[in-house]
């Protein structure tokens, strides 16, 4: 008689996450009180521009520069958000000298206002801080941030509705909350029904690191594949290290020696 053999589950491997960290900013209720009637004063003020935003005012795209006391105060915290987000998805040794160079505007929804799908090209981090946040007049959706995944979904999905492969995530965050995410990641925001503005920050965040420690990240990850590839020679590894190869295969130019 045969001996019954049982299958081993070995790992659940996930791969190509997508960090989405969340903070609550400190003091969030004075400065949300200041800075919504600063941006009452802007408003009177500023014509506002049109990007993703249909109906409702989108500020110029100066929110870091902005000398109003709760403008400034919530930078500030923003950008300490946006510093710890990137140690806790990066590797700590090669974030010498980072540096986050942000934008930021302000999006008032009135009723009826929404944003369009997209993303914000050009970035590293996104991120959105509400302010204002009505509750929905009809249940709903009403003014939930929705981030849509760029690869499609695996037939079937509808029947299996599993949480790893589901192609829609919804959010709404409240007052205080500041939601950050990779800036390639598509989202949209659905139609405020209340009669209350929604009122909130975006941000986009290139990060700059020290162009040396780039240059040996580079290298790195430039030996790690050599070194994957079955049968290569030491020649060719040492050859390969001179210059790294881009995703298509073309070699770097060395980069211009730039003092730290
Ligand atoms: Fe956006």
């Amino acid at each position: 008689m045969s001996k019954v053999m049982t299958n081993t589950f070995k790992k659940l491997n996930l791969v190509f996450s997508t960090p989405i960290p969340v903070y609550e900013i400190a003091d969030f209720a004075r400065i949300n009180a200041d800075i919504i009637e600063e941006i009452r004063v802007r408003r009177e003020k500023e014509q506002g521009m049109v990007r993703s935003n249909r109906v409702g005012w989108h500020s110029d795209l100066d929110f870091f520069a902005r000398k109003e006391p709760a403008h400034r105060e919530l930078a500030q915290k923003i950008m300490q958000c946006l510093a710890d987000a990137t140690q806790r998805v990066a590797d700590k040794d090669k974030l010498a000298n980072l540096r986050l160079e942000c934008d930021g505007w302000v999006n008032v929804n009135p009723k009826g206002g929404y944003n369009v799908p997209h993303d914000h090209p050009g970035a590293f981090w996104s991120a959105a801080y509400y302010i204002q946040v009505p509750e929905p007049a009809n249940g709903g959706m009403a003014g939930a941030i929705e981030f849509i995944d760029h690869r499609s979904a695996p037939p079937g999905q509808g029947l299996v509705q599993s949480p790893y492969m589901r192609s829609l995530h919804a959010m709404r965050p409240t007052p205080g909350t500041l939601v950050v995410f990779p800036s390639t990641l598509k989202h949209w925001v659905h139609p405020n029904d209340a009669d209350e503005d929604r009122i909130t920050i975006a941000i986009n965040a290139k990060v700059a690191v020290d162009p040396e420690k780039m240059r040996q990240a580079q290298l790195d990850a430039a030996h790690e594949s050599v070194r994957q590839v079955p049968g290569l020679s030491e020649g060719a590894e040492a050859d390969a290290s001179a210059a790294p190869a881009d995703n298509a295969g073309r070699k770097a130019k060395k980069p211009a020696k730039t003092k730290a």
